[in-house]
């Protein structure tokens, strides 16, 4: 229960470091694309985004760093939207760490160094609060009749 003192768990952002400078927009778009290549490729995190049409995804995330990227006055309210756009899906903590090797794997393969790799899995870091859970209880249809989506580990 929140009571009237406590805040609104708006702001759970951890505490942030600076971040250098966002590549620019066409490497994200590069970027997106080596990423998400190898989320739908994957035999686990892939089926996630069975019905999501890949092209789209990478727009989306390229205009979500380009919008969050080193703007912390914006965070909770970038994290709300991301918990509304993830509130069906069941994502624990081992699946938000699968996607961040894959992140790190993406940045690695286009020649980056360990301080752009360090500096995007810290962003990616601050939104895990948004999108794990911890049950599949706490997963909510955001639309009536809207499915839960459960997706074991492949053995
Ligand atoms: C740093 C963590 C993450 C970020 C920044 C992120 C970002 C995004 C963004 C921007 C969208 C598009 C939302 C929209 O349609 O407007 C999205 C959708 C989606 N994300 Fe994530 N995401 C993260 C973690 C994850 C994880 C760990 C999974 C694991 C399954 C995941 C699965 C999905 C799926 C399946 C969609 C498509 C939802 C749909 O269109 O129905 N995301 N994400």
């Amino acid at each position: 229960m929140i009571s009237e003192r406590s805040p609104m768990p708006l702001d759970d952002m951890t505490p942030e470091a600076p971040l250098p400078p966002l590549p620019p927009e066409e490497e994200l778009s590069a970027l997106a694309k080596t990423f998400y290549d190898k989320v739908y490729a994957h035999p686990w995190i892939g089926r996630f985004f069975r019905h999501v049409d890949q092209a789209r995804q990478e727009v989306k995330l390229v205009r979500f760093l380009l919008l969050s990227w080193g703007d912390a006055s914006f965070g909770s309210y970038q994290g709300q939207y991301l918990r509304e756009e993830h509130a069906n899906l069941y994502i624990t903590d081992e699946l938000f760490d699968l996607r961040q090797a894959l992140f790190a794997e993406t940045l690695r393969e286009h020649g980056h160094g360990g301080a752009l790799v360090g500096a995007f899995l810290a962003f990616n870091e601050r939104w895990r609060s948004f999108v794990v859970k911890r049950s599949v209880q706490e997963c909510e249809p955001t639309y009536p009749g809207e499915e839960i989506v459960v997706v074991p580990r492949p053995a």
